[in-house]
């Protein structure tokens, strides 16, 4: 088994699309397995906020679940805009206050932006994936990374995906990321990237 440390449903089904053409794969979440602990988030790059979460929830599952044979797997992912100094980075699920919804961020953010010019809204998605379990000691996890870069948008637009989607215009496409269908999204986006490098580790530890 497979357990996916996150509470996200964006980030969820993200994982469970990508994963999919996986042989033996039995993929679950937290919220399925019932578990409403949120892991602290204290790093300050995507890299330790990973390796936080995925050390906090091995701890909390180790005794319901044998990280001998199952596979633990954290993310930690955020938007970077270089003109606010690389800003919410990762901080972004609680930019301008926990209690925002998505669209009240995406608007906090656009306001924030809203005297610079199209030419210097460059931004980027970071994923970071942490692994352990299966043969990975939790000491030294398997770490991968991911980008995508693009703009941030001068309106929100589209309806797809989650977070920062409706306002981040990435390189490749000439729309938003929730203008995207699904797969147009995977095929260029941070996590669609990062879910492509751990398939082969992956595959080979499911076997
Ligand atoms: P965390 O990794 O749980 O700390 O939160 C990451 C946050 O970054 C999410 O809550 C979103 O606000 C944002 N984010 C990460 N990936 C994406 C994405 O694919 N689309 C839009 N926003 C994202």
């Amino acid at each position: 088994m497979i357990i996916l440390a996150t509470h996200n449903s964006g980030k969820i089904k993200e994982f469970k699309r990508n994963l999919i053409q996986l042989n033996n794969l039995n993929l679950v979440d937290l919220k399925t397995l019932g578990i409403t602990n949120v892991a602290d988030e204290s790093g300050f790059t995507f890299e330790e906020n990973a390796k936080q979460k995925l050390s906090s929830y091995f701890e909390l599952l180790k005794n319901k679940f044998d990280f001998n044979k199952n596979i633990l797997i954290s993310e930690d992912s955020g938007l970077e805009v270089f003109s606010l100094n690389r800003q919410p980075g990762v901080k972004s699920a609680r930019y301008g206050g926990e209690k925002l919804s998505d669209r009240d961020r995406n608007k906090y953010l656009l306001k924030k932006m809203v005297k610079i010019p199209l030419e210097q809204r460059k931004a980027q998605f970071v994923c970071v994936i942490a692994i352990a379990g299966s043969g990975i000691p939790l000491k030294t996890p398997k770490i991968f990374r991911a980008e995508v870069s693009g703009i941030i948008s001068l309106e929100e637009k589209g309806d797809n995906g989650f977070g920062y989607d409706p306002i981040f215009i990435s390189s490749i496409f000439q729309k938003t990321n929730a203008q995207l269908k699904d797969e147009e999204k995977d095929s260029i986006s941070h996590r669609g990237l990062a879910i492509k490098k751990i398939t082969p580790l992956l595959e080979k530890m499911l076997i």
